[in-house]
């Protein structure tokens, strides 16, 4: 038996005073002032001040004395009303402390590695091998909180439009969304591998062909790749799949969810999420998932670029390439030719060959380049891209696919120095009909944007096979603070298409049929018009929780690496394991 808590440490206020209660947690940084000795108790819930006066129990304060940063206690005592001048209006418990008349060590720990205080900067390996005591902090604690609540608004809107929860299995074989599989050697058929699923795609589609409309699940998905900031290798999704849908429904269905989750979780109305067409967010934002929060568009000014005396301006006019431009407006002053060099490398690490810059002043252009202008041109550029004196005009001359790379990316950091980000602003988009595929110049053939299963915007495969390239698919995109968050497409119902597909892919009858021919067999059987969506939840948390990482909401995530520094995984096994497995390990 112990002194078990009668409160928490985050629920006393002004109301309990005089009341006796019993609090548990951990302690705070052990403060001495005159005598008193203050310690802030903390759990789950919250932190409250402890007193110990040697007035009241020499003996409980000479023990206080001895306790250190993160033993865990239970003390006993007194709520009372904080002397004036020493209120914390920032705490819910600030205008209370805890008069301590008993108390007992539940357990001692160890100095840790780092201060759980919420302030602390650290490594993250360091935070990830003791994610116990990082997940002790108040902060990491409220991320999980978040997600916790993002869920539980998600789960309802799903509910109360009447999807259904439904698992699908982990040991699976291989699903197509283009990363590479974890595989899992079976012990039963030595040779022979499960695949986890990297997304439920495959089985969400069966469950339409069964007449499960209006599926979804919150499910890990697995991909090995290459990790960053926003991909870990596995992840969760709210993935789901809708029956006699139109894409309009589909979007529909989503939008709620978030208005909900907006709604909930952040006390935020969602009014309709805007739409663009990826060729629009190309053309204006250089991106296929544009940060609208903030303006400076991409301009086209090729049609005077292609006049130009400027030969990089001219020759890629001439060329079947594109001069595009962005405003920095304002920050002429801001960029000395130091830091213009520095975007300069920037645009050549997108692949551009240079970046032409122009400064607006009073009497015309500030520029290494400006000599090269005519007066026309000069003034058809001041205008076309509205140059006030003081801003900033950067250029890419080159193919399409470059120019937008690159000043989609400088528009990003210059939006970041520059401060035109607003904080606390949330804006989702909707990116829809995405090209169906793309070429891939080096292999010399066309790979799904999507995947192989996405409906093109057409209903004709012969069509489709004919000419890949007009067509778009029924594939969308949702964005949110710049950040791709989900997606999803109608999918294929009808054989003809779904071979018109796999012939376009080069993915030949037999690869098909060994790959996903349940998928394929399934379509034979009834499938409805059908089509769905997935949504990252850790990006989405991550995103709504201010965070730069998703492992910040994620209670054991990876190493960039791809470690797992608290258990050590991956390791190696024992030989006899391996040969169990049929398995030998190569030098
Ligand atoms: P997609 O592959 O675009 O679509 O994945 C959907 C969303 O999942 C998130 N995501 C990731 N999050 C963290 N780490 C990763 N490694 C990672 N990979 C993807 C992204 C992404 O937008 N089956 C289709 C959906 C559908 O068509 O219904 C799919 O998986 O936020
Ligand atoms: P150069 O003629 O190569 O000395 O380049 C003159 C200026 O034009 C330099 O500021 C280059 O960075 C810039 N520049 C070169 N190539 C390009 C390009 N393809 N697009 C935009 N600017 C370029």
């Amino acid at each position: 038996m112990f002194l078990k808590r009668t409160a928490t440490c985050g629920e006393l206020t002004s109301d309990d005073i005089a009341r006796r209660v019993v609090l548990n947690g951990w302690a705070g940084s052990l403060r001495d002032h005159g005598g008193l000795i203050f310690i802030d108790l903390r759990d789950r819930y919250g932190v409250t001040q402890v007193v110990f006066d040697p007035a009241d129990d020499a003996e409980l304060h000479r023990r206080a004395a001895a306790l250190r940063g993160e033993y865990v206690i239970a003390v006993a005592g007194e709520v009372a009303a904080r002397p004036a001048g020493t209120v914390n209006e920032a705490l819910s418990t600030g205008h209370i402390e805890l008069r301590a008349r008993e108390m007992e060590v539940l357990n001692t720990c160890e100095t840790p590695p780092f201060e759980l205080d919420d302030h602390a900067e650290m490594g993250s390996d360091i935070r990830l091998k003791y994610r116990f005591l990082d997940l002790r902090r108040r902060r990491m604690q409220a991320n999980l909180a978040l997600r916790h609540e993002i869920v539980k608004a998600i789960r309802a809107s799903l509910d109360a439009q009447g999807f259904m929860d439904i698992e699908t299995p982990f040991l699976t074989r291989s699903t197509p969304e283009g990363a590479r599989d974890f595989l899992v050697p079976s012990r039963i058929y030595p040779g022979q591998f499960y695949a986890l699923p990297q997304s439920p795609q495959l089985f969400k589609q069966m469950f339409m062909v069964a007449g499960l409309d209006r599926y979804y699940q919150i499910v890990r998905c697995f991909r090995d790749e290459d990790l960053r900031g926003d991909r870990q290798p596995e992840f969760t999704q709210l993935d789901l799949e809708m029956a006699f849908v139109e894409q309009e429904d589909v979007l529909g269905a989503v939008e709620s969810v978030m208005a909900a989750v907006m709604k909930q979780a952040m006390g935020i109305p969602l009014e309709r999420i805007p739409r663009m067409t990826h060729r629009e967010a190309l053309a204006r934002y250089g991106n296929d998932k544009p940060d609208t929060r903030f303006g400076m568009e991409l301009v086209d000014v090729s049609d005077i670029a292609a006049t130009s005396s400027f030969k990089v301006f001219a020759s890629a006019a001439a060329s079947g390439g594109a001069v595009m431009a962005i405003n920095a407006s304002g920050a002429a002053g801001e960029f000395s030719r130091k830091d213009i060099d520095g975007l300069t490398e920037l645009a050549k690490e997108s692949g551009a060959r240079g970046l032409a810059w122009l400064k607006v002043d009073e009497s015309g252009f500030n520029s290494p380049i400006a000599k090269f202008l005519g007066k026309g041109e000069s003034q058809a550029l001041r205008e076309k891209l509205s140059g006030q004196p003081g801003d900033l005009l950067l250029f890419v001359a080159d193919m399409p696919r470059v120019v937008f790379e690159t000043l989609g990316r400088l528009r990003i950091v210059l939006a970041e120095r520059l401060g035109m980000i607003p904080a606390g602003r949330h804006e989702f988009l909707w990116v829809t009909d995405f090209p169906m595929f793309s070429y891939d110049d080096d292999q010399k053939r066309w790979d799904a944007e999507h995947h192989p299963f996405t409906s093109p915007d057409t209903a004709d495969p012969a069509e489709l096979q004919a000419d890949p390239r007009r067509f778009t698919a029924r594939a969308y995109d949702l964005v949110l603070n710049g950040n791709e968050i989900g997606s999803g497409s109608i999918r294929i119902h009808n054989r003809s298409m779904q071979e018109a597909v796999f012939a376009v892919l080069g993915i030949s009858r037999e690869e098909a049929e060994e790959k996903f021919g349940f998928l394929l067999s399934a379509l034979k059987y009834g499938a409805p018009p059908h089509g769905g969506f997935a949504v990252g939840l850790d990006r989405l948390v991550m995103i709504l929780a201010g965070c730069d990482s998703i492992r910040e909401v994620m209670a054991f995530p990876k190493t960039q690496r791809a470690i797992c520094p608290v258990t050590g995984a991956p390791g190696h096994v024992p030989q006899a394991q391996l040969r169990e497995l049929g398995l030998g390990l190569l030098d």
